[in-house]
């Protein structure tokens, strides 16, 4: 796709929707509302510290981290997510993502001694984004159908190759290298809608812990006599096939304990904290945590109890364990009160100079700067027609084209109207762009310019037929 070259700057105003309420006692600061719907190799290069040179799309090959990925029918990363490679926000010092990493290794360190005295967990901050689609889904026992996979949801170097979608692609690896508690940090990208809480990259904090037998058990009366696994067991809604009842109900404790702790550390003890059973294939039991804010609740994180086979394939089938993947960004946006997730990729002073603080813990409360006008534009098409009758048009493209043009002027995305002509079956959508600078008035005629763009594009990538 060529790229239209727009100026785009980052800094963006806050929305108009975010408000402030008093401070809950222990908040150690201002809080914007987010609303509850918010969230969360072959090449084997473990750095992406280097001085790589820029990633570039080619004919023939993606070229990102020192790596070439030759293209194929999978192919759908564009050159300004990979742009994104290797800025490393959560690395950056005084970083808002810095901030909250480091808030959360220093209460983790503080908290989880090993016998020695040493931290428990290892700390991790600098594993490649560029994974193997093994690494990403099937290390992690996603079947090979699972809608999760879809190429409208992930960005794929090419069949084998991929930006990692969650900082889980890499427990098997950190297991087999022999860990038992470790902390990941990294950037994770996925294709999705567009508002002030969705960024195709954000970045996630995965925890995992290991027991031995002895480990879960010596605290535990009569403990010597109690086993992590039992032979013919069965699959509960409570427990896997290959655990004991006792293990798990320790081992989720141990979890939901870890957990509930790290938030009041961040958050304070007056948060309202409430635990809600899912599904993930790498996890069973599941649960995500929300967290009670604004009198809306707001998942900010997902956790279980390991996939024993997932151990078990790691070379740690002597133990049982937990895993969490928490949302930085959504974490920060609560914690500092930062209206609008494209704010992280700001390079304004105005916006990184209020993180400077000579002590992490010491409160931050962001002070949103001025405010400029959005502009919406509309735009309504008629969605390509498939011979056999099914659909080659999925919003997420739609979505990731506005953003390969429009890039962060884009604030928001919506569909708002969806239409199948009774008689001719012909699909209509009409989209609501709203267009926003954080640092001045845009004008109409250059927002006019990039919608135009975008009309243009969405006709000759996508197929649609222009209803203007
Ligand atoms: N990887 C999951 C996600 O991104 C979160 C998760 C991590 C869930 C670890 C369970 C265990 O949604």
């Amino acid at each position: 796709m060529r790229l239209h070259q727009i100026p785009v700057s980052l800094l963006l105003p806050p929305s108009p929707s975010s408000s402030f309420s008093p401070r809950p006692p222990l908040y150690r600061c201002c809080l914007a509302a987010l609303s509850s719907n918010h969230r969360t190799a072959s090449h084997r290069r473990l750095s992406t510290d280097s001085h790589a040179p820029r990633p570039v799309i080619g004919q023939d090959s993606v070229e990102v981290l020192g790596g070439s990925y030759p293209r194929d029918d999978f192919t759908n990363v564009t050159s300004k997510i990979l742009a994104k490679v290797g800025r490393n926000l959560h690395n950056q010092s005084h970083h808002p993502l810095w901030l909250i990493k480091e808030r959360i290794k220093a209460h983790f360190y503080r908290s989880y001694m090993g016998r020695w005295g040493n931290p428990l967990f290892s700390v991790h901050d600098n594993l490649s984004p560029v994974v193997s689609v093994e690494q990403n889904f099937d290390s992690l026992l996603i079947p090979p159908d699972h809608a999760s996979r879809k190429k409208g949801d992930n960005y794929y170097l090419n069949r084998n190759t991929m930006l990692r979608a969650h900082t889980s692609a890499h427990q098997r690896e950190l297991v087999r290298s022999g860990l038992d508690a470790f902390l990941l940090a990294g950037d994770v990208y996925r294709r999705d809608q567009i508002d002030s809480s969705h960024y195709p990259v954000f970045h996630q904090m995965e925890g995992v812990r290991l027991f031995s037998n002895h480990e879960l058990f010596s605290k535990v009366q009569n403990g010597e006599e109690l086993s992590l696994f039992e032979r013919g067991g069965r699959r509960t809604p409570h427990k896997q096939e290959a655990h004991t009842l006792e293990a798990v109900k320790l081992v989720e404790f141990d979890l939901k304990q870890t957990l509930t702790a790290l938030i009041a550390h961040l958050f304070g003890e007056d948060l309202e904290v409430r635990w809600v059973d899912c599904y993930f294939p790498f996890t069973h039991p599941s649960f995500e945590m929300e967290v009670r804010f604004h009198g809306d609740w707001m998942e900010v994180l997902g956790c279980g109890v390991m996939e024993q086979e997932l151990l078990n394939s790691a070379g740690a089938g002597n133990k049982a364990g937990w895993a969490f993947g928490l949302g930085l960004e959504r974490l920060a946006m609560v914690l500092f009160g930062i209206p609008d997730i494209r704010l992280f990729w700001s390079e304004d002073e105005r916006f990184l100079r209020q993180f400077r603080v000579s002590d992490i813990q010491q409160p931050v409360c962001f002070q949103p700067l001025s405010k400029y006008p959005p502009l919406h534009n509309d735009i309504s098409f008629w969605l390509p027609e498939r011979e056999d009758g099914g659909e080659s048009f999925t919003e997420n493209d739609f979505y990731e084209l506005v953003r390969s043009i429009g890039g962060d002027l884009v604030e928001k995305v919506s569909l708002v109207d969806d239409f199948t002509n009774p008689k001719t079956r012909r699909r209509s959508q009409c989209y609501r762009i709203i267009y926003r600078h954080m640092e001045r008035t845009l004008t109409q005629q250059e927002v006019r310019l990039v919608h135009e763009q975008i009309e243009r594009s969405a006709e000759s990538e996508l197929g649609v037929e222009g209803r203007y």
